[in-house]
Parts: structure tokens; C-alpha cells; sequence
């Protein structure tokens, strides 16, 4: 069993235990984080702290350890773990108090951090492309902080296991938001866009690479809410997330998008991304080659 960093030791994990009166217990009053490790290395790391750091002050929660010294514990793990492909998943809570709901005062944070499988996507889907649906977005209107309270992803990603898809897309007003776990990407012609950093998405750090790389390479991007009837109409489609990379998606709703296919655009993409995070579709990579 691995090693777990657990409030100030870094113990085995079948040793760790908290409170039944932790507040991420009864409330789900909390944050996470999820980091990408490729080769050994975790993928923008700074971005994920200083994404900690904002969903921490969102919910008026002091990290302590802070989120320098939290990410100095990770690495610490990565080594001892020798992990090599796998991600950092770091939690923290409010602790333990008597259930009240107000803040509790000089209750101190549960801060837990461990090495997790890289829970990649399986490599057929990266070549070929997934299926998806889209659903309600029933989440809170708050979906820019990254709380552990994760019920209606939980709810949508199983229905898209019902429906034997990969994902579902989450549709807030007749808008596409973002999805269980995912930012969504769509294709219309030869431009790229994606649902601008608002309240109602999580601003995604695999979002935020895309379009970088998007950018530097020449593909027209455009951050701007479109409805579910255009994603429908496009000609590609993928979504992305630290766990899943870039997805292709060609599937939507059980109807065909675009061509069927993964579309140019989005091979490229994750053609560049391979190259950014050295590895992560190397057997979707290694698949197309044949
Ligand atoms: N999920 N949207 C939602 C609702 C998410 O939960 C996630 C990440 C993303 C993608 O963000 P990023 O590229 O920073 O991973 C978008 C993580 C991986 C999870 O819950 O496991």
C-alpha cells in the first residue's frame, strides 16, 4: 500500500484515518485537485496550486500547510512513491467540529495528498474517439471552485456510463457548460471554441493548454458560450481534463458529429499536447502510426 501525506506525516495509507465529524464528511466542505505526473514530472503544477489556492479562498478556507509547502509534500511523495506515470491528488477540508453549519472557529484543515494511478483514458478511445451525451447541468452555480462536493458529476458521468458513453456534457440554460470531469471543446469550420472562464465552468488547466497550444499554432480560438442545438451541428468535437488528456469525441447523443472521425483539428491538438507533456497519447500516437 502507498505512502499518504495526512495532517503534518506522511504515513502508509492503510494507517490513515479522520474524524466521522470531518466536515468533508458531513458537508463536503472542501477542495481538491488533481495533477497530471508524466515521466516523474507533474504537469504545471504552479497552476494547480495557485487553483488551490483560488478554490480555498473561494470558500473562505486558509490553507495550512500552504500551497507552496502543499506541492513541496507532493513531490516529496513522488519520490518516495517513484511514481513515473500516475497523478497527485490533494484534498483539503474544514477538519473535524460538531456538525454546525457556520464556520467552525480554530477548527483545524484536514490536508491529505497521495499518488494516484494515471487513470488514462483507454487508448482506443483516444484513436477512434468516444461517445458522449449531454445532460442538465443541475451543479451549483459556483463550478469555477474545485469542491469535493461532486454528487451531480457523479450522477452525470454514471448516466454516460449508462448510455455507454465516455462523458457527459453538461447544458446550463440551453448553454454547453463544461462536463463530469472534462472542459468541452467544439469545431465549427476552422475555429475552435470553448465556453468562457465564468462561474459556471471549471477553468480547466487542460483547457487552458489547449488553447495555448491552439494559439501558438495558428488555429482561430474563440472563448464564447455556444447551445447545445450548435454542438450538435459540429464538425468536431473533444473535451479535455488532466485525467483524460484530449478526448476526440465523435459520438454526441447517439448521432454521428462531423465527419464520424477525429477531425483534423483535434489531432492536432493532441498531436502538440503529446509533445507538451511528453507521453501523454503515446498509444493513441503509436496506434495511428500503423
Ligand atoms: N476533474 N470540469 C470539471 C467539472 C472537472 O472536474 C475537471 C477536472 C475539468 C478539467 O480540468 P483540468 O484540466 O484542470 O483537469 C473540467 C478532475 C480531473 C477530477 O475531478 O478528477
Amino acid at each position: 500500500m502507498g505512502l499518504v501525506y495526512l495532517n503534518g506525516e506522511i504515513i502508509d495509507e492503510a494507517d490513515a484515518s479522520i474524524s466521522v465529524n470531518d466536515r468533508g464528511f458531513v458537508f463536503a466542505d472542501g477542495i481538491y485537485d488533481v495533477i497530471r505526473v508524466f515521466g516523474g514530472k507533474a504537469f504545471e503544477m504552479e497552476r494547480h496550486l495557485a487553483r488551490l489556492e483560488r478554490s480555498a479562498a473561494s470558500i473562505r478556507l486558509e490553507l495550512d500547510p500552504s500551497a507552496e509547502e502543499i506541492g513541496r509534500i507532493a513531490e516529496d511523495l513522488l519520490i518516495r512513491e517513484a511514481a513515473d506515470e500516475a497523478t497527485i491528488y490533494i484534498q483539503v477540508t474544514r477538519g473535524a467540529a460538531p456538525r454546525s453549519h457556520a464556520i467552525p472557529k480554530g477548527a483545524s484543515n484536514t490536508t491529505f495528498v497521495a499518488i494516484r494511478g494515471p487513470l488514462a483514458p483507454p487508448p482506443d478511445l483516444l484513436k477512434n474517439g468516444a461517445a458522449a451525451i449531454t445532460v442538465p447541468d443541475d451543479r451549483w452555480a459556483r463550478c469555477d471552485v474545485k469542491v469535493i462536493g461532486l454528487t451531480a458529476n457523479v450522477l452525470a458521468r454514471s448516466a454516460a456510463v449508462d448510455a455507454g458513453a465516455f462523458e457527459a456534457i453538461f447544458v446550463r440554460d440551453g448553454y454547453v457548460t463544461d462536463a463530469a470531469s472534462c472542459n468541452v471543446f467544439a469545431v465549427f469550420g476552422d475555429r475552435l471554441m470553448t465556453a468562457p472562464c465564468t462561474n459556471y465552468i471549471l477553468w480547466g488547466i487542460t483547457r487552458a493548454v489547449t488553447l495555448e497550444l491552439a494559439r501558438e499554432n495558428g488555429i482561430d480560438t474563440q472563448e464564447a458560450a455556444f447551445r447545445a442545438e450548435q454542438l450538435a451541428q459540429a464538425d468536431e468535437i473533444f473535451v479535455t481534463g488532466t485525467t483524460s488528456g484530449i478526448m476526440p469525441i465523435v459520438t454526441l447523443n447517439g448521432a454521428q458529429v462531423g465527419a464520424g472521425r477525429v477531425g483534423p483539428i483535434t489531432r492536432r491538438l493532441m498531436e502538440l499536447y503529446e509533445v507538451r507533456t511528453g507521453g501523454a497519447n503515446a498509444l493513441a500516437q503509436a496506434a495511428w502510426a500503423h
